[in-house]
């Protein structure tokens, strides 16, 4: 995929105005993202709504409310960040409020704005759908089929308690429902193995479906993703829409900011225990920690160029834990206390999820606007380190 200009340059060209570490989201590469998500609404009539547990950063929202329909949440704070940074109802935004277990007093706070209100269970919806009256009320299914690699996040792993599963409990409480939310996918780029869930869930909910008047499939399909077939996905989803008689919606949260992010790090020290170690001014678990979480390696768009020999590197974070590693790679060249490495794909589950483990600095963030222009919108200092303890 052709960018206006290499990560690495960008980089080096801003060596000296830019401190390290920081995150750095790029619009140019967020913009193609959202033009897929716009591509599929128009082909399938399907809705994206952000998931916000993924990814929070309201700098990049006026990008993103040009194409997305709105944001969906996992919590209060997150239904009410949405609805204060993404877009108003009146100008054709939702805000779907869910969470895993809301207190009434959240119950009572988030439908005074929330567009939609989506219960986890029915016990929830019953003990407060008389507080939630009066906007669309929806409750999350767990269909009993799913698609995830980790059995960590697996929705509907044995005892999961994500979602309703008892067909009598659902039947009997359906009157009230205006939708359902099926969350079950991770990480899913198999456009078959979504085919197989869709008719999973057409089989066993469809006489409740023809009922209601909307059907979230969640997140978790990866269809941003390079090579993705998006026309046959689109295809399968108007179908979904048309037999149902419904409007689907999506909640991409990785789909929309994949490869539109980079933790860009220094190196630090080199070591040598058996392999060659850089130490890096980051850390996989406090600034990347779902790395950790799956054990999986950070993706570094090595650069082209440099000597015919192999240069080895592990590249590890400065915390204490001993699997604060990012990845092995190897390198064109050799690598030197001073040099950049910019982490690619480091926006989704990263800044959300950021902590002060360690007393590690913790990475600024920075915007490349569409327009070229560089901007840091937020440096964190030792006042909110001490702050954020007592
Ligand atoms: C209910 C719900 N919707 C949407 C998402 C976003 O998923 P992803 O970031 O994989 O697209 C999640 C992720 O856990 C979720 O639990």
């Amino acid at each position: 995929m052709f960018f206006k200009q290499s990560i690495w340059d960008f980089v080096k060209e801003r060596a000296t105005e830019l401190s390290t570490p920081y995150y750095l989201l790029d619009e140019e590469r967020l913009l193609r993202n959202m033009e897929k998500i716009a591509y599929v609404k128009d082909k399938s009539g399907a809705k994206s709504v952000l998931a916000l547990k993924c990814f929070s950063s309201w700098t990049v929202f006026p990008l993103m409310s040009k194409y997305m329909d709105g944001t969906t949440s996992s919590s209060l704070f997150e239904a009410m960040l949405g609805y204060e940074k993404f877009g108003l109802p009146g100008q054709g935004k939702e805000t779907h409020a869910y969470s895993v277990a809301f207190s009434e007093e959240e119950v009572r706070e988030v439908r005074k704005f929330a567009t939609k209100i989506i219960f986890n269970s029915v016990s929830q919806l019953k003990r407060f759908h008389d507080i939630a009256k009066g906007i669309p009320v929806g409750l999350r299914i767990n269909p009993g089929v799913s698609y995830s690699h980790f059995a960590l996040a697996d929705p509907a792993r044995k005892f999961s308690r994500l979602g309703s599963v008892s067909m009598a409990e659902i039947e009997e409480i359906s009157d009230s429902l205006s939708g359902v939310m099926f969350h079950c996918n991770c990480e899913n780029d198999d456009l078959g193995a979504l085919s197989k869930i869709l008719n999973t869930i057409s089989e066993k909910y469809g006489e409740l479906l023809r009922k209601l008047d909307w059907v979230t499939l969640g997140g978790g399909i990866y269809f941003t993703k390079e090579g993705y077939p998006l026309d046959s996905f689109c295809e399968i989803l108007k179908e979904f829409s048309e037999k149902h008689d419904t409007q689907v919606y999506l909640e991409p949260g990785e789909s929309a900011i994949t490869r539109a992010g980079f933790l860009v790090t220094k190196v630090l020290d080199i070591v040598h225990n058996e392999i060659d170690i850089a130490i890096v001014d980051a850390a996989a678990n406090v600034h990347m920690p779902d790395l950790v979480a799956y054990q999986e390696d950070a993706k570094i768009d090595l650069p082209g160029g440099g000597s015919k020999t192999e240069h080895k590197y592990q590249i590890a974070g400065r915390t204490c834990l001993a699997g604060d590693i990012f990845g092995t790679y190897t390198f064109p060249g050799t690598l030197n206390p001073g040099d950049l490495i910019p982490i690619a794909d480091a926006a989704g589950y990263t800044i959300v999820q950021k902590t002060w483990f360690n007393g590690v600095p913790m990475p600024s963030i920075v915007v490349k606007r569409l327009d070229g222009k560089v901007e840091v919108v937020r440096t964190f200092t030792y006042e909110e380190y001490l702050n954020n303890l007592s």
